[in-house]
């Protein structure tokens, strides 16, 4: 025989666990749209690239990547913004579930995709950051969108949220080396490095103009 408390904490145990698993399935679920959200939007990029390639020569777009935030990462954050872990508060609270990063060659062309974007009427953008033309404290340079995009199910329609980060290769060769540093310092990256990693973004922008020059020159002469 089990006695009566340990009986009463294995049920605890078992109720939840079937909880647990009720509650993930849900989210799963619910999670399930930002990859349809992200084939879209895949796609709609795919299309402006080639016939931008098509009409000016020039693919706007280097290479471009998209991942979908894992439940550990969505509970963590959600944590750091003092939030209960809900499926709700995640997608009310956390809008960069479904994430695209888009490298492109020169800075006119960030804009170019962004106005392109603006442009389609399925796509609401609900937030600009514009990162380029301010710049965080720590040098850091991108455009930053989060956009919102319907997605057409066998019975209702999704109003689905999608963070793009649209950035040139420099600014992504700069980002990626910083993430690393914060990492591996643990968010606290000593004055010094910080002081170097500034003038590293500095030199990147420097690049990027005169790249831009560069494509100028050569473009008068054709
Ligand atoms: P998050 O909670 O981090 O998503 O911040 P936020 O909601 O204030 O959004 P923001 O647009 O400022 O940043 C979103 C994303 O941009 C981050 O998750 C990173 O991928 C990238 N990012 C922002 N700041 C930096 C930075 O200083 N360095 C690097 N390497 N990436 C950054
Ligand atoms: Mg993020």
């Amino acid at each position: 025989m089990i006695p009566t408390e340990e009986m009463g904490l294995l049920k605890k145990k078992i109720f939840e666990a079937e909880n647990l698993q009720s509650n993930l399935t849900e989210w799963k679920e619910q999670l399930f749209v930002y990859k349809f959200a992200l084939d879209e939007i895949n796609t709609k990029l795919n299309i402006l690239n080639e016939e931008y390639q098509h009409i000016h020569n020039h693919n706007p777009i280097e290479h471009m990547k998209s991942r979908i935030k894992s439940p550990a990462s969505i509970v963590k954050k959600l944590k750091r913004k003092g939030l209960d872990i809900t499926i709700g508060h995640a997608l009310e609270h956390i809008h960069d579930i479904a994430g695209v990063r888009i490298t492109c060659s020169f800075i006119s062309d960030i804009y170019t995709l962004f106005e392109a974007i603006s442009r389609q009427d399925d796509i609401e953008v609900i937030r600009v950051k514009d990162y380029i033309k301010q710049p965080k404290a720590n040098g850091y340079k991108s455009l930053h969108l989060i956009v919102e995009i319907p997605v057409f199910l066998s019975n209702h329609v999704k109003k689905v949220k999608v963070e793009i980060q649209i950035r040139t290769i420099a600014m992504d060769f700069w980002a990626s080396l910083e993430h690393k540093i914060y990492y591996k310092f643990d968010k606290e990256i000593p004055d010094e490095l910080r002081q170097e990693l500034k003038m590293a973004a500095e030199a990147a922008h420097d690049l990027d103009e005169k790249m831009k020059r560069i494509r100028d020159e050569v473009d008068l002469i054709n």
